[in-house]
Protein backbone atom coordinates (compact mmCIF):
# COMPACT_ATOMS: atom_id res chain seq x y z
CA UNK A 1 0.00 0.00 0.00
CA UNK A 2 1.44 3.24 -0.82
CA UNK A 3 -0.41 5.59 1.45
CA UNK A 4 -2.76 4.53 4.70
CA UNK A 5 -4.34 6.73 6.75
CA UNK A 6 -6.07 5.41 9.93
CA UNK A 7 -8.25 7.29 12.41
CA UNK A 8 -7.02 10.53 11.24
CA UNK A 9 -8.44 13.72 13.76
CA UNK A 10 -7.54 17.44 13.46
CA UNK A 11 -8.83 20.37 15.34
CA UNK A 12 -8.19 23.84 14.95
CA UNK A 13 -8.74 26.73 17.59
CA UNK A 14 -11.12 29.16 16.89
CA UNK A 15 -11.57 32.54 18.86
CA UNK A 16 -14.39 32.85 20.40
CA UNK A 17 -14.84 36.41 21.86
CA UNK A 18 -11.87 39.10 22.95
CA UNK A 19 -9.70 35.98 24.57
CA UNK A 20 -11.29 32.52 24.60
CA UNK A 21 -10.80 29.88 22.06
CA UNK A 22 -12.12 26.81 21.59
CA UNK A 23 -11.30 24.22 19.59
CA UNK A 24 -13.10 22.98 16.45
CA UNK A 25 -13.07 19.78 15.09
CA UNK A 26 -12.33 19.43 11.47
CA UNK A 27 -11.20 16.12 10.74
CA UNK A 28 -13.28 13.45 12.52
CA UNK A 29 -11.64 10.18 12.19
CA UNK A 30 -10.98 9.20 8.40
CA UNK A 31 -9.29 6.39 7.41
CA UNK A 32 -8.16 6.11 3.46
CA UNK A 33 -5.73 3.94 1.16
CA UNK A 34 -4.17 4.55 -1.85
CA UNK A 35 -2.57 1.94 -4.19
CA UNK A 36 0.22 3.25 -6.28
CA UNK A 37 -1.20 4.01 -10.10
CA UNK A 38 -4.47 4.55 -8.59
CA UNK A 39 -6.49 8.03 -8.89
CA UNK A 40 -8.47 8.77 -5.58
CA UNK A 41 -11.13 11.45 -5.70
CA UNK A 42 -12.14 13.62 -2.89
CA UNK A 43 -15.66 15.08 -2.91
CA UNK A 44 -17.79 16.74 -0.93
CA UNK A 45 -19.04 20.67 -0.14
CA UNK A 46 -17.00 23.89 0.82
CA UNK A 47 -15.68 23.51 4.44
CA UNK A 48 -16.39 20.02 4.79
CA UNK A 49 -12.30 19.82 6.00
CA UNK A 50 -11.09 18.40 2.16
CA UNK A 51 -8.12 20.59 2.01
CA UNK A 52 -7.02 20.38 5.56
CA UNK A 53 -7.00 16.23 4.60
CA UNK A 54 -4.33 17.09 2.19
CA UNK A 55 -2.29 19.05 4.29
CA UNK A 56 -1.95 16.10 7.06
CA UNK A 57 -1.36 14.21 4.10
CA UNK A 58 1.78 16.24 2.63
CA UNK A 59 2.50 16.84 5.97
CA UNK A 60 1.80 20.47 5.80
CA UNK A 61 0.23 19.81 9.14
CA UNK A 62 0.65 17.56 12.18
CA UNK A 63 -2.18 15.55 12.90
CA UNK A 64 -4.14 15.20 16.31
CA UNK A 65 -4.85 11.40 16.89
CA UNK A 66 -4.17 8.77 14.15
CA UNK A 67 -1.47 8.05 11.68
CA UNK A 68 -0.43 8.77 8.25
CA UNK A 69 1.61 6.00 6.80
CA UNK A 70 3.54 6.12 3.20
CA UNK A 71 4.80 2.72 2.37
CA UNK A 72 4.52 1.72 5.60
CA UNK A 73 6.39 4.35 7.44
CA UNK A 74 4.69 6.67 9.74
CA UNK A 75 4.62 10.26 7.63
CA UNK A 76 5.82 11.05 11.60
CA UNK A 77 9.11 9.76 11.11
CA UNK A 78 10.03 11.17 7.95
CA UNK A 79 12.24 13.61 7.16
CA UNK A 80 10.52 16.25 5.60
CA UNK A 81 12.83 16.27 2.23
CA UNK A 82 12.09 12.56 2.17
CA UNK A 83 8.78 13.47 2.64
CA UNK A 84 8.61 15.85 0.04
CA UNK A 85 10.83 13.14 -2.69
CA UNK A 86 7.68 10.88 -1.86
CA UNK A 87 4.24 13.35 -2.12
CA UNK A 88 4.21 16.34 -4.26
CA UNK A 89 1.18 18.78 -4.15
CA UNK A 90 -0.45 21.36 -6.98
CA UNK A 91 -2.93 24.20 -5.65
CA UNK A 92 -6.05 25.50 -7.15
CA UNK A 93 -4.38 28.95 -6.86
CA UNK A 94 -1.16 28.64 -9.27
CA UNK A 95 -0.47 32.83 -9.00
CA UNK A 96 -0.31 32.53 -5.46
CA UNK A 97 1.95 29.11 -5.22
CA UNK A 98 4.52 30.58 -7.22
CA UNK A 99 7.00 32.92 -6.52
CA UNK A 100 5.96 35.81 -9.07
CA UNK A 101 9.67 37.23 -9.07
CA UNK A 102 10.78 33.88 -10.53
CA UNK A 103 10.84 32.64 -14.04
CA UNK A 104 9.78 29.78 -15.01
CA UNK A 105 13.37 28.38 -14.80
CA UNK A 106 14.39 29.00 -11.01
CA UNK A 107 10.31 27.59 -10.19
CA UNK A 108 11.58 23.99 -11.64
CA UNK A 109 15.24 24.43 -10.38
CA UNK A 110 14.13 24.60 -6.63
CA UNK A 111 13.05 20.96 -6.44
CA UNK A 112 15.54 19.31 -8.95
CA UNK A 113 18.13 20.98 -6.82
CA UNK A 114 16.90 19.82 -3.43
CA UNK A 115 17.17 16.00 -4.92
CA UNK A 116 19.98 16.03 -7.22
CA UNK A 117 23.65 17.88 -7.74
CA UNK A 118 23.72 18.66 -10.93
CA UNK A 119 25.47 21.42 -13.47
CA UNK A 120 23.42 24.68 -14.38
CA UNK A 121 23.18 23.03 -17.80
CA UNK A 122 21.94 19.55 -16.49
CA UNK A 123 19.32 21.49 -14.19
CA UNK A 124 18.37 23.22 -17.62
CA UNK A 125 18.00 20.01 -19.65
CA UNK A 126 15.99 18.45 -16.89
CA UNK A 127 13.87 21.83 -16.59
CA UNK A 128 13.44 21.77 -20.20
CA UNK A 129 12.57 17.94 -20.21
CA UNK A 130 10.09 18.95 -17.52
CA UNK A 131 8.17 21.77 -19.62
CA UNK A 132 8.13 19.37 -22.72
CA UNK A 133 6.12 16.52 -20.53
CA UNK A 134 3.55 19.18 -19.43
CA UNK A 135 3.14 20.41 -23.31
CA UNK A 136 4.84 23.31 -23.03
CA UNK A 137 7.87 24.82 -25.36
CA UNK A 138 11.38 25.56 -24.42
CA UNK A 139 10.46 29.15 -25.02
CA UNK A 140 8.58 29.25 -21.53
CA UNK A 141 11.83 28.05 -19.72
CA UNK A 142 12.60 32.17 -19.55
CA UNK A 143 9.15 33.55 -18.63
CA UNK A 144 8.02 35.01 -15.73
CA UNK A 145 4.28 33.73 -14.09
CA UNK A 146 2.64 37.30 -14.90
CA UNK A 147 3.96 36.33 -18.74
CA UNK A 148 1.97 33.11 -18.81
CA UNK A 149 -1.63 32.35 -18.80
CA UNK A 150 -3.53 30.67 -16.01
CA UNK A 151 -3.42 27.40 -17.87
CA UNK A 152 0.15 27.26 -18.78
CA UNK A 153 0.74 28.40 -15.26
CA UNK A 154 -0.96 25.30 -13.48
CA UNK A 155 0.83 23.56 -16.16
CA UNK A 156 4.31 24.47 -14.40
CA UNK A 157 2.75 23.92 -11.06
CA UNK A 158 2.40 20.54 -12.36
CA UNK A 159 5.77 20.40 -13.52
CA UNK A 160 7.17 21.48 -10.27
CA UNK A 161 5.32 18.62 -8.56
CA UNK A 162 6.84 15.98 -11.02
CA UNK A 163 10.17 17.14 -10.97
CA UNK A 164 11.06 15.18 -7.79
CA UNK A 165 9.36 11.79 -9.63
CA UNK A 166 6.98 11.40 -6.78
CA UNK A 167 4.83 8.55 -5.57
CA UNK A 168 2.17 10.41 -5.60
CA UNK A 169 0.60 14.18 -5.68
CA UNK A 170 -2.44 15.64 -4.13
CA UNK A 171 -4.39 17.48 -6.25
CA UNK A 172 -6.18 20.19 -3.90
CA UNK A 173 -9.11 21.65 -6.45
CA UNK A 174 -6.01 22.01 -9.07
CA UNK A 175 -8.03 22.74 -11.80
CA UNK A 176 -11.03 24.73 -10.41
CA UNK A 177 -10.35 28.07 -11.43
CA UNK A 178 -8.88 27.40 -15.05
CA UNK A 179 -11.70 28.01 -18.44
CA UNK A 180 -13.46 24.44 -18.57
CA UNK A 181 -12.19 23.53 -22.17
CA UNK A 182 -8.41 24.16 -20.28
CA UNK A 183 -9.67 21.98 -17.83
CA UNK A 184 -9.94 19.33 -19.83
CA UNK A 185 -6.54 19.69 -21.57
CA UNK A 186 -5.19 19.47 -17.96
CA UNK A 187 -7.13 16.43 -16.81
CA UNK A 188 -5.75 14.62 -20.27
CA UNK A 189 -2.48 15.50 -19.27
CA UNK A 190 -2.74 14.35 -15.85
CA UNK A 191 -4.07 11.21 -16.99
CA UNK A 192 -0.93 10.77 -19.27
CA UNK A 193 1.70 11.65 -17.00
CA UNK A 194 0.19 9.18 -14.83
CA UNK A 195 0.21 6.51 -17.31
CA UNK A 196 4.40 7.42 -17.83
CA UNK A 197 5.03 8.01 -14.48
CA UNK A 198 3.37 5.12 -12.42
CA UNK A 199 2.35 8.22 -10.25
CA UNK A 200 -0.99 7.85 -8.25
CA UNK A 201 -3.17 10.92 -7.17
CA UNK A 202 -5.04 12.19 -4.50
CA UNK A 203 -7.82 14.42 -6.23
CA UNK A 204 -10.25 16.89 -4.14
CA UNK A 205 -12.54 18.64 -5.69
CA UNK A 206 -16.13 19.45 -5.34
CA UNK A 207 -16.70 18.90 -8.99
CA UNK A 208 -18.31 15.47 -9.80
CA UNK A 209 -18.05 15.74 -13.43
CA UNK A 210 -13.82 15.56 -13.25
CA UNK A 211 -14.22 12.67 -11.11
CA UNK A 212 -15.67 10.75 -13.38
CA UNK A 213 -13.24 11.70 -16.10
CA UNK A 214 -9.83 11.05 -14.06
CA UNK A 215 -10.61 8.88 -10.95
CA UNK A 216 -10.66 5.07 -10.32
CA UNK A 217 -12.52 5.53 -6.54
CA UNK A 218 -14.70 8.24 -5.03
CA UNK A 219 -14.57 9.33 -1.25
CA UNK A 220 -17.69 11.23 -0.22
CA UNK A 221 -16.27 13.67 2.32
CA UNK A 222 -19.10 15.59 4.68
CA UNK A 223 -18.28 17.15 7.70
CA UNK A 224 -14.79 15.42 8.22
CA UNK A 225 -15.86 12.07 7.53
CA UNK A 226 -16.07 9.91 5.11
CA UNK A 227 -19.61 9.07 4.72
CA UNK A 228 -19.68 7.06 1.64
CA UNK A 229 -17.50 5.12 -0.61
CA UNK A 230 -17.36 3.89 -4.40
CA UNK A 231 -14.94 1.91 -5.63
CA UNK A 232 -15.83 1.57 -9.07
CA UNK A 233 -17.06 4.63 -11.18
CA UNK A 234 -19.61 2.60 -12.68
CA UNK A 235 -21.09 2.15 -9.40
CA UNK A 236 -21.52 5.95 -8.98
CA UNK A 237 -25.36 5.94 -9.95
CA UNK A 238 -26.06 3.99 -7.20
CA UNK A 239 -24.93 5.84 -4.37
CA UNK A 240 -26.87 5.52 -1.47
CA UNK A 241 -26.62 8.36 1.04
CA UNK A 242 -28.56 11.28 0.12
CA UNK A 243 -25.56 13.77 -0.03
CA UNK A 244 -23.91 11.71 -2.14
CA UNK A 245 -27.04 11.94 -4.20
CA UNK A 246 -27.51 15.50 -3.82
CA UNK A 247 -23.83 15.79 -4.94
CA UNK A 248 -24.50 13.21 -8.02
CA UNK A 249 -27.50 15.37 -8.72
CA UNK A 250 -26.03 18.82 -8.91
CA UNK A 251 -23.25 17.23 -11.26
CA UNK A 252 -25.43 16.23 -13.96
CA UNK A 253 -27.64 19.41 -13.91
CA UNK A 254 -24.35 20.70 -14.59
CA UNK A 255 -23.45 18.64 -17.67
CA UNK A 256 -26.73 19.41 -19.03
CA UNK A 257 -26.34 23.09 -18.61
CA UNK A 258 -23.17 22.59 -20.71
CA UNK A 259 -24.32 20.54 -23.07
CA UNK A 260 -27.47 23.04 -23.97
CA UNK A 261 -24.63 26.07 -23.96
CA UNK A 262 -22.58 23.68 -26.28
CA UNK A 263 -25.76 23.21 -28.68
CA UNK A 264 -26.64 27.15 -28.38
CA UNK A 265 -22.84 27.88 -29.23
CA UNK A 266 -23.10 25.63 -32.46
CA UNK A 267 -26.75 26.55 -33.46
N1 LIG B 1 -5.44 26.95 9.87
C1 LIG B 1 -6.73 26.98 10.21
N2 LIG B 1 -7.13 27.54 11.38
C2 LIG B 1 -8.44 27.54 11.74
N3 LIG B 1 -9.44 27.01 11.02
C3 LIG B 1 -9.11 26.45 9.85
C4 LIG B 1 -7.75 26.40 9.38
N4 LIG B 1 -7.75 25.76 8.17
C5 LIG B 1 -9.02 25.44 7.92
N5 LIG B 1 -9.84 25.84 8.91
C6 LIG B 1 -11.31 25.62 8.97
O1 LIG B 1 -11.54 24.25 8.72
C7 LIG B 1 -12.73 24.07 7.98
C8 LIG B 1 -12.45 23.18 6.79
O2 LIG B 1 -11.59 23.85 5.88
P1 LIG B 1 -11.01 23.18 4.57
O3 LIG B 1 -10.23 24.23 3.88
O4 LIG B 1 -10.31 21.93 4.93
O5 LIG B 1 -12.35 22.85 3.78
P2 LIG B 1 -12.54 22.35 2.29
O6 LIG B 1 -13.37 21.13 2.35
O7 LIG B 1 -11.22 22.26 1.61
O8 LIG B 1 -13.40 23.54 1.65
P3 LIG B 1 -13.36 24.13 0.14
O9 LIG B 1 -14.14 23.17 -0.71
O10 LIG B 1 -14.09 25.44 0.28
O11 LIG B 1 -11.95 24.29 -0.28
C9 LIG B 1 -13.24 25.46 7.62
O12 LIG B 1 -14.30 25.80 8.45
C10 LIG B 1 -12.05 26.35 7.87
O13 LIG B 1 -12.43 27.62 8.26
MG1 LIG C 1 -10.32 23.26 -0.02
Amino acid sequence: MLLEIQNVYKSYKKSIGMIKKESVEIVKGVSLRLKEGECLGIIGESGSGKSTLGRLIIGLEKVDRGNIQIEGIDISKLNSTFLKKKASVVFQDYSSSVNPRFRVIDILSEPIKTFEKLTKKHTIKKAINLLEKVGLAEEYLYRYPHQLSGGQLQRVCIARAIATNPKFIVLDEAISSLDVSVQVQVLDLLIELKKQMAISYIFITHDLTAITYICDRVLFFKDGLVIEEVNAMSDLRNVKEEYSRTLLHAAMMMNEREETYEIQRIS
